[in-house]
């Protein structure tokens, strides 16, 4: 069985272990999923992310998930598209590997990852799903307690975009 799903839904309503943030260095919440997050988890997640002093571009760190349904939320930090002159493909590789990472050690089996720098920081969003799935696939290869992965698009558009990209 495949354990990685494309599906389209409010990342902040769905039953997993665990959510990623698509944050910035700060992580002092902002606006896009990140806004979406902070407002649905509640005033507490932003107390608990100050303690973090933030979080490096290709890093990650993780929270209580507080008022969502998700246990955790893993904050990732990806980079603004620059042309592809800033190691930006490599840098987003590292938010899934390094939230994966994360997951395993919190013994996460099911995560939902948004469509990591495709909104603000503007990364081409069909060199960014074939970089999601990739990187996604590549790490389940070795790690098997984690159970499903959803990669979660927000519009019915970027789920027919995200589907066609993967399957290029
Ligand atoms: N559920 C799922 N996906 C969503 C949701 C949601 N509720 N809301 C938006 N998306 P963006 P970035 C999708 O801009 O490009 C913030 O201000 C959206 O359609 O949220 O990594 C941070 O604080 C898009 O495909 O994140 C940073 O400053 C994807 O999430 C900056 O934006 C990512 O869009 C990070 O920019």
């Amino acid at each position: 069985m495949n354990k990685i799903e494309i599906i389209q839904a409010d990342i902040t309503q769905l039953n997993v272990d665990a959510i990623v943030n698509a944050a910035n260095n700060s992580l002092m919440g902002g606006g896009g999923v990140d806004g979406a997050i902070h407002k649905a988890a509640g005033k507490e997640l932003l107390e608990e992310c100050r303690l973090l002093k933030g979080c490096a571009t290709g890093r990650s760190k993780v929270t209580k998930g507080y008022n969502l349904k998700a246990k955790y939320i893993i904050h990732t930090v990806g980079p603004v598209w620059n042309n592809g002159t800033q190691n930006e493909k490599e840098l987003l590789a590292s938010c899934y590997k390094t939230a994966l990472e994360l997951a395993v050690q919190y013994q996460v089996k099911t995560i939902a990852f948004p469509s990591i720098s495709t909104g603000a920081y503007r990364f081409p969003f069909d060199q960014a799903a074939k970089i999601a799935e990739q990187t996604i696939s590549a790490f389940l290869k070795a790690a098997n307690t984690i159970e499903k992965v959803y990669l979660v698009c927000f519009s019915e558009k970027d789920l027919h975009q995200m589907k066609r990209a993967i399957e290029k």
